[in-house]
């Protein structure tokens, strides 16, 4: 396939069904209605992805503040499979670390992913990210059911300005063992 035109578009009311559907296609685990509920009040933080006009990836992050940590969460972040390797996935990725340079108040953004995700875990360490945990049991109904948390830090921050007010301390709203 030919490269295309790759846009970044706002998720609302209107196109929350097609992110619901591209992510009951791309990922394994259920998000449920808060996860939704939620993606609608994030801002930039959540994006969907058209590739000539058709949606066919997204992202969805949240703020975690955590352990005296201001980190930023990727919940999701997935493109169709017949769009992969056109660098839809690296669009989605330089989003999310484009709004942490100019916010630059965060610790370090991470995520996770089913430690057999060879795929995933090769694209994020094209992009700095490390695996900086595994954990056991970390998904409820899947198999594998163990998670790598892969995280890249910022250690240079380029400013203490608290930009950003988004806070959440609860956990992922993902189908996983709490
Ligand atoms: C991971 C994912 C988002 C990558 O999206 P993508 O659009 O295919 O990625 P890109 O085309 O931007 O890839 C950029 C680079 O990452 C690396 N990469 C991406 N997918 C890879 C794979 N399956 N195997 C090895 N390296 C890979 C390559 O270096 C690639 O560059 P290249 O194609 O020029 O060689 C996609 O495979 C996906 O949606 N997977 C399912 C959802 C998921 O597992 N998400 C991660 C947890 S949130």
């Amino acid at each position: 396939m030919t490269r295309g035109r790759i846009e970044l578009g706002d998720i609302t009311q209107h196109n929350i069904k097609q992110l619901k559907r591209l992510n009951q296609v791309v990922f394994p685990v259920t998000y449920n209605d808060k996860f939704y509920k939620d993606v609608l009040e994030v801002g930039e933080l959540a994006k969907l992805v058209y590739y000539n006009d058709i949606v066919v990836g997204a992202v969805c992050c949240r703020i975690d503040n955590n352990d005296n940590q201001r980190r930023l969460y990727i919940m999701t972040l997935g493109c169709l499979a017949s769009y992969r390797r056109l660098h839809i996935g690296t669009v989605m990725v330089e989003h999310v670390l484009d709004i942490c340079a100019k916010d630059g108040n965060y610790d370090n953004v991470f995520l996770h992913v089913q430690v057999n995700n060879e795929g995933a875990i090769k694209f994020y360490e094209k992009f700095g990210f490390e695996i900086v945990e595994e954990k056991q049991n970390y998904y409820k109904r899947i198999e594998p059911a163990d998670a790598y948390v892969l995280q890249k830090s910022f250690r240079n921050k380029p400013n203490t300005a608290t930009t950003n007010s988004v806070t959440s301390d609860s956990p992922p709203a993902q189908d996983k063992k709490s």
